[in-house]
Order: structure tokens, then C-alpha cells, then sequence
């Protein structure tokens, strides 16, 4: 139920009568909730047009609009204030759960939109910074699916490019590989501590050490081109590596429709290449194949110093490389390439990249060349949804105290471990499962309540408090409201109804209306900022209420179903919203 344009039909018939342009009718949600519900600003609009005063006009469309269901008065400047009587409200109120998810609407353009998030790569550990793209996809996968879009969800793993060879040339230099390079020994378990130890080792080293970054690449290279023992040892580094991944992404709540990774283009890497050539898209430069991808005015170069200097760019638009001098392929080459598979596989009107802020140059070469070479069609959006960096309270990107940056599962233990102390204090000793409930909360909560391209400060103390804009608040509220119901015994549900008395009842459905709208704010917006805000003020109002009224022993049976009842709609809208966050909604805690 679209509770502003229900009101916004009233105004347009006034509107109409008054001899206004209907179109005018907008309503809002009340910028001062102490004066009214809802407001309309329009009247300035008008006056401007009609060339008269506008709290004349705004006085106008009261004294027509005011009726048994709407309280509707001028207040200056020349705003129109809107309340709803009681009695409206409650009607509202009553009818919201017996629509399809609690009056969610949906979107009336069905589209099918594929998900790329979570882009974790074999070979390395998943850390920190890793969190923010499965968090953040998870949470737009479900929103879109609440609104009626079909979403496919593809982890995308990043499987195919310079790690992979760095980690076995390693490997391989500490005698690990012996059995497939010399047929030595019995085969290896390439364990993820081995994976780990590795990269890192290999990654400094190829910054200083030419010969083993030449062989890096080499073994890249060979990787892709499925040379043997490489790929085998390369299908057996993935194999375990996507296990872990799998595992640490379960804990999260996040789930794939497909694990592909960039490999899996692999078969249209060709066909890729050969487009770009065909449509004389692509250049040599270097040796490599590039595909100039500025526009006009964006490619502007700097004059060299010397005929032999590389050529520099003011305010560029790099070309985008598709093959390296040495013929291996790149990052741009598989995520177009995966693009042209995508787009054999579905018909797909949107693809949505959750990634890193820092990857915005990439994609908007990748999107360019998607376009340009008609991989992409036209009609079809293509959209980097980018986000800012978690930084630690330094202000810099989180890391431990000596420096490294945290796995991803060693933060899953501390979350865990912190909920577990906290859930003392409540008197519950030793529940895991629940702990590790709270501790994702708090970290996808503080997480997604962040305006998304912003950085933020990763703060476990803050997130995990049951007070205050945090997920275990939100998860607390739930929970109280579920004890209080099972202990509500003489309560049946057909006695259902919400008679709205006080202020606070009044916020409360208000706050409902709020968060449904919050929904399509948070799509248009492709952030769960406004979700997150939304569902923080009706469970903070529900606790006021909560606080305040002794629901279990008001004497007025009508008055207690009604609270029951009021009570039992938010705990119905939090369950629904925390489950679009991706976060659990546990019955006690
Ligand atoms: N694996 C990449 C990284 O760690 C992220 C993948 C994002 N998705 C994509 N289609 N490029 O940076």
C-alpha cells in the first residue's frame, strides 16, 4: 500500500475542483511530525504560476481538502499540513498485514537483473576488506527480489589473473610442487595456510624481484592456457580455495545462484578478442591489444618531454588493454568476456557490479567496450554500484595492530566471541549459534546503515551494542516483542485490530509507512541506507512504547488486543527487513 499516493488521490481531485494543475498533488512525509503526518509544498509552485499569494492558495486547498478522514490546515510560510484522524489511521494500519509482504508493493516494471558481487579470489585469503561487497550485494539481491525483479546472484571469484601464478611459482620455489614438477613424492594437499603463507610472500616479491614476476607471469600464463602440471595444480588451489570461500559466505548469510568465477569465460575469451578486431576496435600498443575508449574531450594528452616517454593523459579515459605483449589475459578481457556469456545464457536487462570504489576506472573502460562492440546491447544497463573503503578507527583501512589486515574468518571468531560476552550479561551462557546471529548483525548493520560510497569506521564495540542504531538493537526489539506475545496467552489472533489512541501508536504505524517507503528509496538509491534508518525509527518508537505502557496488564481487553495486535505488525516488519539486510531475526536473546 502506497499510503502517499493514497492521499495524493484525495488532493488531486481537490486540486482539479480548485482549478490546479493535479500534478502538483505531491505529498511527503511530514519534515515536522509534530505539527502533522504528511505535507504538500506545491502551493508555492502554484502561486508562482497563478501569480498569487501562496498561503492564500495553501488556505484554499485546506478549507477544500479537510474532511472525516483528513485534518488538513495551512501553516506558513504556505505549507499544507496533513493528519490523519485516528480512526483513517487505524483503518490503514489494519488493512497492512493482510497484504502481500506487509503493503510492499511491487515494482510495476518486472526486470531481470544479475548480481555480481562477492568477487573473492582463489588463492588469497578473504579478509576484511572483502566484507563489504557480499554484504551489500546480499542485501540489493533480496531488496530487488522483494520488489518483483528476477535477480540471478554470481560470485564472480576471481580466479584467473596474476595471483594464481604468483602462488604457484611460490609454491613451487619452496619445493611444495615437487610432485607435479618431478614426479617426486606423493601428491601435495595444498592446504589454505599453505595458500596463504604464499601470496602474500609472492605478491611483495614481485615488486622487487623482475626474474620471479617474469615467471609469475609465465605461470599465469600457462594457467590460462591450460599447460599442464599448471592447470591441474591451478584446479586444485581453486577447488580448496572455493570451499573455504563457501563456507565463510555461508556464515554470512550470503548465497549464490552461481559460482562462476572470471575462468569460466575462458571459452569466450576468443570470440571476445575477435570482435573488438573485427569491428576495428582494438589497436596494438607495445605489443598489447588495446581499445581507446575516451570520448571526446576526455582524451586529452600531455605533451612529452621526450620522443621516448610514455604518452600521459590529463582527466583520462586510459584505453583499456584486452591482451597483454604476451598474449595472456586481463582483468577488462574476462569481464567482458563473461559479459558475452552472460548474455548468452540470460536475457538480462541489468548487470549490477558491487564493487569497490577504487575499480571505477575499470568498469567504466569495461562498460565502454561492452557497449562499443555491441557485447552489451544498448537497451541493456550496465552499473557499477561502488562503494567506499572500511577503515579502521585510524581512519585508514582496518587492520590488526601489528599492521596485517584481519581474515575474514578470524573476524567472524571475534564478532562471535564479543556477542557471546555480551549475551551473559542477558543470562545466556554458551550459545554459539546465537552469538554468531548478533555478531553478523552488528557488523552488516553498521555496515549497510552507512551511505554506501562513503568510507566508514569499522567500530565492534559500537556495532555490537544493544543500544543505539545497531543491528542487535533492531534484533533485540524483535525478540522482546516475541517474548512479550508468547507470554500475551489469552490473545488470539482473530481478535486482530488496531485502534490507534495515543501519539506514540500513531508514530509507530507512521514509522511503518515510513519503512515501506524506505524500500524503493533504498532501490532507487542502490544503498540500504534508508531501509536500515527507517527500520532503526520504528523499532526505536516501538521501544518507547514498550517502555512506557504495561501492555500485559492493561485492564481494557479491546485496548490490549490493539496493542497486541500494533505489536505484532512491527515485529512483522522488522522480521521482513532484517531479512532484506540478510541478517537473522533469532527469538530470543
Ligand atoms: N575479484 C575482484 C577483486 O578482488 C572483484 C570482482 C568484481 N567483479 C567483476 N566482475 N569484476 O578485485
Amino acid at each position: 500500500m502506497n499510503v502517499l499516493k493514497k492521499i495524493e488521490s484525495h488532493f488531486k481531485k481537490v486540486f482539479l475542483t480548485l482549478g490546479y494543475n493535479s500534478e502538483f498533488a505531491k505529498v511527503s512525509f511530514s519534515s515536522r511530525p509534530e505539527l502533522c503526518d504528511f505535507q504538500i509544498n506545491s502551493a508555492f509552485s502554484i502561486a508562482k504560476e497563478l501569480k498569487q499569494n501562496p498561503m492564500d492558495i495553501a488556505q484554499k486547498i485546506a478549507e477544500s481538502a479537510n474532511c472525516k478522514k483528513y485534518c488538513v490546515s495551512a501553516y506558513p510560510p504556505a505549507f499544507i499540513n496533513i493528519k490523519l484522524t485516528n480512526q483513517e489511521l487505524s483503518k490503514l494500519a489494519n488493512k497492512l498485514r493482510s497484504e502481500p509482504n506487509l503493503g510492499l508493493d511491487p515494482l510495476t516494471q518486472k526486470k531481470s537483473i544479475l548480481l555480481d558481487y562477492g568477487g573473492a579470489n582463489v588463492a588469497k585469503e578473504l579478509h576484511m576488506g572483502h566484507l563489504r561487497s557480499p554484504i551489500i550485494g546480499e542485501s540489493l539481491k533480496r531488496l530487488y527480489k522483494i520488489l518483483g525483479h528476477n535477480v540471478i546472484s554470481d560470485s564472480h571469484l576471481g580466479d584467473w589473473g596474476l595471483q594464481i601464478g604468483l602462488t604457484i611459482a611460490q609454491l613451487e620455489e619452496e619445493k611444495k610442487l615437487d610432485f607435479y614438477f618431478n614426479k617426486a613424492g606423493k601428491e601435495p594437499i595444498i592446504t589454505l595456510d599453505m595458500l596463504n603463507e604464499a601470496y602474500p610472500k609472492a605478491s611483495a616479491r614481485k615488486k622487487y624481484d623482475t626474474d620471479f614476476k617474469k615467471k609469475a607471469d609465465d605461470y599465469t600464463l600457462f594457467v590460462q592456457n591450460k599447460v599442464e602440471p599448471y592447470f591441474s595444480i591451478y584446479k586444485k588451489i581453486r577447488e580448496n580455495s572455493v570451499k573455504k570461500i563457501a563456507e565463510n559466505y555461508e556464515k554470512l548469510n550470503c548465497h549464490f545462484d552461481l559460482w562462476y568465477g572470471e575462468s569460466d569465460a575462458e571459452p569466450y575469451l576468443e570470440k571476445t578478442v575477435q570482435i573488438f578486431k573485427d569491428k576495428g576496435l582494438a589497436r596494438y600498443s607495445d605489443g598489447a591489444l588495446v581499445v581507446d575508449v575516451a570520448r571526446p574531450g576526455e582524451h586529452i594528452p600531455i605533451p612529452k618531454k621526450n620522443p621516448y616517454d610514455r604518452q600521459l593523459y590529463k582527466n583520462p579515459m586510459p584505453p583499456a588493454i584486452i591482451k597483454k605483449s604476451n598474449d595472456g589475459d586481463l582483468y577488462a578481457t574476462t569481464d567482458l568476456a563473461t559479459i558475452l556469456m552472460r548474455n548468452q545464457d540470460f536475457k538480462l536487462d541489468e548487470i549490477h557490479y558491487i564493487v569497490d570504489n577504487r575499480q571505477s576506472t575499470h568498469f567504466e573502460q569495461v562498460f565502454r567496450c561492452a557497449k562499443l562492440s555491441g557485447i552489451s546491447p544498448k537497451k541493456q544497463v550496465l552499473l557499477h554500484v561502488n562503494y567506499g573503503t572500511m577503515n579502521g578507527k585510524d581512519g585508514k583501512p582496518f587492520k590488526t595492530r601489528e599492521g596485517t589486515t584481519i581474515k575474514l574468518e578470524d573476524i567472524i571468531s571475534l564478532l562471535t566471541k564479543t556477542a557471546l560476552d555480551r549475551l551473559e550479561k542477558n543470562d545466556i551462557i554458551g550459545n554459539n549459534k546465537l552469538a554468531l546471529q548478533i555478531g553478523v548483525a552488528a557488523m552488516k548493520f553498521g555496515d549497510l546503515c552507512n551511505q554506501i560510497s562513503k568510507d566508514y569506521v569499522f567500530d565492534l564495540d559500537k556495532f555490537l551494542s544493544f543500544e543505539g542504531k545497531t543491528g542487535p538493537f533492531i534484533q533485540y526489539t524483535f525478540a522482546r516483542i516475541g517474548s512479550l506475545l508468547s507470554k500475551a496467552k489469552d490473545f488470539n489472533i482473530n481478535d486482530y485490530s488496531i485502534n490507534i489512541e495515543k501519539d506514540i501508536e500513531r508514530t509507530i504505524i507512521l514509522n511503518c509507512f515510513k519503512l515501506i517507503q524506505s524500500y524503493y528509496i533504498s532501490y532507487q538509491e542502490k544503498s540500504l541506507c534508508p531501509l536500515t534508518n527507517a527500520l532503526y525509527n520504528l523499532a526505536s518508537s516501538y521501544s518507547t512504547l514498550y517502555s512506557n505502557v504495561k501492555i500485559l496488564s492493561e485492564k481494557n481487553s479491546s485496548k490490549k488486543n490493539s496493542l497486541l495486535s500494533l505489536s505484532i505488525l512491527v515485529k512483522e516488519h522488522i522480521e521482513q527487513a532484517l531479512n532484506v539486510l540478510g541478517i537473522d531475526a533469532p527469538e530470543k536473546m
